[in-house]
């Protein structure tokens, strides 16, 4: 493979060029190139069927004429033509060999830039401000933190910013629930919770206090219009929270290039509203300002223009400002500050409706950006409902950590003393975190995201399966042959034969690495990564118990093959933000 190419675009061009050289066409046709499945295949051709259709001839014809053209191909082991006439190649050994040879001494193991770079803003993990994190928003933050990694891998310019709501309505109600009840003992030793007891009790006053509810709107009109005193008791709400959020953001091993949040758009809310009133994109109705899709003109979806179908509001009746409204100034920000080509939202599917309706506006609104929503599911209990703690609350987040960790230390103690596992006592603090939070974020990322899923705090840490624990596991078990053997593992490199089935197997997924961390990339799917990494490290096992490798004939081939295996489990590994240890 020359130069930065993928396996599947090479192959695709390979046989694009095969095809129109034995079929004697005009153009390239689109070869149709497909993964196969593997009983039949590493790949499957479908363009006989399309091309019998347009040359008026029998498929089955046309693709028995292109496999004697396939085989002759350096990369092509096998072209067997089946049922009406798709192909099913297997790629020559010897060739995948090189590629996976060159790819262990590249420094990027073979996973090229893509053609055109792009400056991508991902926005993520999010939370409001005067509240602790809760459980939703792990998500955001795991699966946010690993495709800011994926774009990276993939060759972006990737800016990681943390859009936190930091300037809503609740800072009214804590002004005053801090006037109300405030307590600077309190205040220094619970921090956050602090916070969200005053907020509670004044969102519970302002239920049936007229008088406390006003003033709690005068209070935020004051902070938002600038009032000395209010921004000193808001900037002590942000340190606190930020404290809090830095203790797991720590925790996790996230970090963020941006900490973004909304008030950092405060100064430039008036002028959206202007913008979108100049444009005839806003009107307003009855004091308050909108978008009214069923009124105007242009690229709208069809739902939108129902009946009935909600504004996008920018500004209250009181003339406060919205979430929309920060989130068009945002977009405007990101345009003029990086001339970002891409803005990549993680957030909840609940908040699609939002996004479509941001995106429409900023559509309509002529700005040329790449806008896209990541949304993800829930996760549930035991009882397949979503996770509530015992008084039927949204768990918070540290304690959430804090039980993972606790059952995943269980868990590796046992395992240990079974003699399953080999830690030795200097190492195990780093290894109660590296595996622990480690497979609390493999639990997550290696479901489709767009799923709910069950969180199963018994089954975290298992050696065997999908798991975060089990992919470490394979990754300890090549470095201790490297160890055993006196072999460097930093650097090896060393020519890739595949004589075994066991390593051909191993080797037709490791070829596969740079197409699957582009496409995990492309289409915003983690778990892409998870599938892979649990291939590699499953096809390693199995190679490994059947093709000795110290001390064998091929001892060189083959611990090349276990270096490419463990760069890659560990690469793979870092993008989902998980470590690996040495000896396990
Ligand atoms: N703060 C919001 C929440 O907790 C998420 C913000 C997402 N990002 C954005 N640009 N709207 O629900």
């Amino acid at each position: 493979m020359s130069g930065a190419m993928l396996l599947s675009q090479h192959l695709t061009e390979l046989a694009a060029a095969t095809l129109q050289e034995t079929l004697g066409l005009d153009e390239r046709p689109d070869p149709l190139l497909r993964a196969a499945n593997p009983q039949h295949g590493d790949y499957q051709l479908n363009a006989a069927m399309a091309l019998g259709k347009k040359l008026g001839r029998k498929p089955r014809d046309i693709a028995e004429e292109a496999a004697v053209g396939l085989r002759a191909l350096d990369a092509v082991a096998s072209a067997e033509v089946a049922g009406p006439g798709f192909i099913n190649l297997r790629l020559r050994p010897s060739w995948v060999g090189q590629q996976l040879s060159a790819a262990l001494a590249a420094e990027n193991l073979g996973i090229d830039p893509v053609a055109t770079k792009e400056t991508i803003v991902v926005d993520f993990s999010s939370p409001n401000t005067a509240k602790s994190m809760h459980i939703g928003h792990i998500r955001s933050t795991i699966i946010g933190a690993a495709i800011v990694e994926l774009l990276r891998a993939a060759g972006h310019e990737v800016i990681g910013d943390n859009h936190l709501g930091d300037w809503g309505t609740q800072f009214g109600l804590l002004i005053m629930g801090l006037r109300e009840w405030g307590d600077d003992e309190a205040l220094e030793r619970d921090g956050v919770e602090e916070l969200e007891r005053l907020y509670t009790q004044a969102a519970a006053k302002k239920k049936d206090d007229e008088a406390f509810a006003d003033a709690a709107r005068q209070a935020l009109a004051e902070l938002q219009g600038g009032d000395p005193e209010k921004r000193a008791l808001w900037e002590r709400f942000m340190a606190i929270t930020r404290e809090a959020f830095d203790a797991v953001y720590d925790r996790l091993g996230v970090t963020f290039d941006e900490w973004l949040g909304e008030s950092a758009y405060q100064d430039r809310l008036d002028g959206v509203v202007g913008l979108l009133l100049e444009k005839g994109l806003a009107k307003e109705d009855q004091g308050a300002i909108g978008v009214f899709f069923q009124e105007l003109e242009g690229d709208i979806p069809k739902k939108m223009r129902k009946e009935g179908y909600a504004p996008f509001l920018i500004r209250k009746k009181d003339g406060a400002f919205n979430y929309a409204t920060t989130d068009v100034a945002t977009i405007l920000y990101r345009q003029e500050r990086w001339d970002a080509d891409r803005s990549v939202y993680v957030v909840d599917t609940r908040q699609g409706q939002h996004f479509e309706q941001l995106f429409t506006v900023a559509k309509l609104m002529g700005i040329d950006m790449r806008l896209d929503h990541v949304g993800f599911g829930k996760i549930l209990g035991d009882d397949g409902k979503p996770l509530r703690t015992r008084d039927g609350g949204v768990p918070k987040l540290m304690p959430f950590l804090d039980e993972a960790e606790e059952r995943a230390r269980v868990r590796i103690e046992e395992l240990r003393e079974e003699g399953r596992l080999r830690i030795e006592d200097a190492d195990l603090d780093e290894a109660f975190k590296t595996i622990g939070i480690g497979a609390v974020k493999y639990a997550d990322l290696r479901q489709n995201r767009m799923t709910d899923y069950r969180f199963e705090p018994d089954k975290l840490v298992e050696l065997s399966g999908n798991s975060g624990p089990y992919i470490q596991y394979q990754y300890a078990r090549i470095r201790s042959i490297f160890a055993k053997g006196g072999q460097n593992f930093e650097g090896f490199t060393a020519p890739i034969a595949l004589d075994h089935e066991r390593e051909q197997e191993l080797a037709r997924h490791l070829v596969k690495y740079p197409d699957v961390v582009h496409t995990a990339a492309e289409t915003y799917q983690p778990h892409l990564i998870c599938e892979h990494l649990y291939e590699v490290a499953s096809a390693f096992s199995s190679f490994y118990g059947d093709c000795p490798v110290l001390g064998s004939p091929e001892e060189k081939s083959r611990l090349a093959l276990c270096a490419l295996s463990a760069r890659q489990l560990e690469h793979g590994l870092s993008l989902l933000g998980i470590g690996v240890l040495e000896k396990m």
